[in-house]
């Protein structure tokens, strides 16, 4: 496991870009795991400037999102779709249908789950790279503490923490939906590497957790002491109590 601090936010997306615009470079037609919430916008920022300055090209990669709100569809501009559009995939030169997430307004949440579940199963040598953020409980996409690591797209009760700490992007707390699909702990540990951000002093306690307590379920975020190629990313204040 490999980390390195950044003496701001800023620093962190720079390097972060620097490693996701180095596999790009290298593999044109890679798969990246992507996230959503306020920690990879500089980097998706910085990758789209590249873009635009014609250094980088997303014309051939694909991409799959950790998860998505239940309920929840493109024409909202809460869901993780319209987030990605908004804050990504339409400031860059990739095709939307290269792109993927969870689809919240589905019928069946079962077969959906499946679907999700074999499309990244299909993958050979599944995703290049995997982007994460982490909750202040330590969820890892919405893979919520828990007493058992769930490999596999499942629909999740979302924990109070993460409700309260996702009602600032809603008008008030109720507005969040209580459940959501998210991508298992399997495709994050089977990506060739996982690159995961973390800034700001409220995620100084999960991050020692993270990289220097127990591995457990309780801890989703822990599991990546076990990754072969996991590199961590955090600010001074975030790294403070390592
Ligand atoms: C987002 C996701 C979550 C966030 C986490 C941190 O797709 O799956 O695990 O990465 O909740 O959110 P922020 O970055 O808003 O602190």
């Amino acid at each position: 496991m490999q980390l390195i601090v950044c003496d701001s936010y800023e620093e962190m997306s720079t390097k972060a870009a620097d490693i996701i615009g180095a596999l790009i470079s290298e593999k044109n037609d890679c798969t990246l795991g992507l996230a959503t919430g306020s920690t990879p916008v500089g980097t998706y920022r910085e990758l789209a400037r590249r873009c635009a300055q014609q250094s980088l090209s997303f014309s051939k990669v694909c991409t799959y999102n950790l998860d998505e709100y239940v309920g929840l569809g493109p024409d909202s501009d809460q869901s993780y779709v319209y987030f990605m559009r908004d804050n990504f995939f339409s400031h860059i030169d990739i095709d939307l249908s290269n792109t993927h997430l969870p689809d919240g307004l589905c019928a069946d949440i079962d077969a959906e789950c499946r679907r999700y579940s074999d499309a990244l199963a299909a993958l050979s040598g599944g995703l290049d790279l995997q982007l994460l953020g982490i909750g202040i409980n330590g969820h890892i996409g919405f893979n919520e503490p828990d007493d058992i690591f769930i490999p596999d797209t499942h629909c999740v009760e979302l924990t109070q923490s993460t409700i309260e700490a996702n009602a600032r992007f809603f008008q008030t707390p109720d507005e969040v939906p209580r459940r959501a699909l998210t991508m298992g702990v399997r495709p994050i540990m089977r990506a060739k590497t996982v690159l995961t951000l973390v800034n700001g002093a409220a995620k100084a306690p999960i991050l020692k957790q993270a990289l220097q307590g127990p591995i457990t379920p309780h801890v989703p975020v822990s599991l990546l002491q076990l990754h072969e190629n996991a590199i961590f990313i955090a600010d001074r204040e975030a790294a403070a109590l390592l």
